[in-house]
């Protein structure tokens, strides 16, 4: 069960990672909407930072927050991310994009040098595959991906919003949400994934992960890999 309480505090303890005049990813999801208000507390206190939001909801909490924003055409390296995850498991690989956006996340993610995520205890896993992996594809090639997924062996569905139409990504892509059961080689499938024409992205986020930070039972834990290449 998601718990508000543990992801207020791995998110008031990721922002030990930020420093005076870094840029900042800004995740998505309701996790990393606590770390952006704390930032935003944080600006309005004195800190000079430069978000760069994974998505357009992010984009409107920051801009509402008086957050400055940049771009990837103004900046070449990002020096901290904080975002959420659906799932983790030992290595650091990660379930990434239930809130749809999973895609910019990414593209955040592989231009960061050091990727905070902020998790509730649910988010632990010993193999990965609790949750459906979202994959983005473009609305051409979605009946054909869907297919080719499914003959994989994973049960595949069409991410839809609150009024039951087909989600549309920031960029206008669809979702397919693919329940593989477990992930035994999740680099195997991201490779299988990343191979299909009209696939855009997935959410396996596999080395790209620094540190997972996670509230639990009123602490926070912090779980990190060895090294992260620097992009
Ligand atoms: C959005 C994401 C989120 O970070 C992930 O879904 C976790 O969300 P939450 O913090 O609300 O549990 O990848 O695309």
């Amino acid at each position: 069960m998601a718990d508000d309480q543990e992801k207020e505090l791995a998110a008031r303890a990721s922002l030990e990672f930020v420093r005076d005049g870094d840029v900042v990813g800004l995740g998505t999801g309701s996790t990393a909407a606590y770390a952006v208000r704390f930032l935003g507390e944080r600006v309005r206190a004195g800190l000079k930072i430069r978000g760069i939001p994974t998505s357009v909801q992010t984009q409107n909490l920051a801009a509402s927050l008086g957050i400055p924003l940049t771009t990837l055409e103004e900046v070449q390296q990002i020096d901290v991310t904080i975002d959420g995850a659906d799932e983790f498991d030992p290595e650091l690989r990660l379930i990434k994009g239930a809130g749809g956006a999973l895609l910019r996340e990414k593209i955040v993610a592989s231009a960061t040098r050091s990727e905070i995520i902020i998790v509730d205890s649910s988010k632990q896993v010993p193999v990965l595959g609790k949750s459906p992996l979202p994959v983005e594809v473009i609305q051409f090639a979605q009946a054909l991906v869907s297919r080719k997924i499914s003959s994989l062996g994973a049960a595949v569905q069409l991410k839809r919003d609150r009024a039951g139409e087909p989600f549309v990504t920031d960029e206008g892509n669809h979702i397919l949400e693919c329940d593989f059961g477990r992930i035994p080689d999740p680099e195997l499938l991201a490779r299988t994934l990343s191979d299909m024409p009209g696939v855009v992205e997935h959410g396996l986020f596999i080395n790209l992960a620094s540190v997972v930070l996670m509230g639990i039972a009123g602490e926070v834990v912090e779980v990190r890999r060895r090294s992260k290449p620097i992009p």
